[in-house]
């Protein structure tokens, strides 16, 4: 269990524009400081995110569900690109695939996740992305925001480590409610909880 390099050996999956992941990157020295960011997986070839990966130098490639057959192919080949990178942690930041129950369990409690609304409120299946703040102005909710979680095999149903409140204001559209919560919570919440969670797996390697 960990390398004795004294950081957690991290893989961060992505699906789209790299926000998320980008926080992290700007967030390694000052926040993250027993993480260290060693590889980046994008389920889409085109996600931006792979560009943000390859200006910080780090490793990143693209599998695609549909190339290799189905979830079952891509999470196979998934786990063998995490175990040569020796991977002991994974985050998903803007990562739109749903993994196994078989994988989730295999990685219990070492998979965290970035969800933008205030779990159990506006999660689970079919809520992602724009979807999400689309429905919260819909219910007329004045507060949304983030929470990262631990994930498991119900989507959004694992344990939650952080949230973070964000207001909703009058004229909100999808779009400037979804830039003020990944401004003032996602991107504030996921460094934090990748910190945390490297450190205590540090603290007891268990
Ligand atoms: C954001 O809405 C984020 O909340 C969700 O995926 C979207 C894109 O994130 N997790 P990113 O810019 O790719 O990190």
């Amino acid at each position: 269990m960990l390398n004795g390099s004294g950081k957690v050996r991290t893989a961060v999956l992505v699906s789209g524009g790299g926000t998320n992941l980008q926080a992290i990157l700007n967030a390694r020295g000052e926040i993250i400081r027993h993480a260290e960011i060693s590889l980046v997986v994008s389920n889409r070839s085109k996600a931006y995110a792979l560009e943000r990966a390859k200006a910080a130098g780090i490793p990143a490639t693209a599998i695609s569900a549909k190339a290799l057959g189905g979830r079952e192919a891509f999470e196979q080949e998934l786990q063998r690109i995490l175990e040569i990178h020796k991977i002991e942690l994974i985050v998903l930041a803007g990562f739109l695939a749903i993994l196994s129950p078989d994988f989730t369990r295999r990685w219990d409690h070492r998979i965290l996740n970035i969800h933008p609304a205030l779990i159990p409120s506006f999660c689970g299946k079919d809520y992602y992305g724009l979807h999400v703040h689309e429905a919260a102005l819909a219910r007329g909710v004045k507060v949304t925001g983030a929470t990262v979680h631990f994930v498991n095999e119900i989507p959004d149903g694992g344990e939650i480590l952080l949230q973070k409140a964000v207001e909703v204001l009058p004229n909100d559209t999808p779009e400037t409610l979804q830039r003020r919560v990944m401004e003032q919570a996602e991107w504030i919440l996921l460094p934090q909880a990748v910190e945390t969670v490297a450190a205590g797996m540090l603290a007891d390697p268990s």
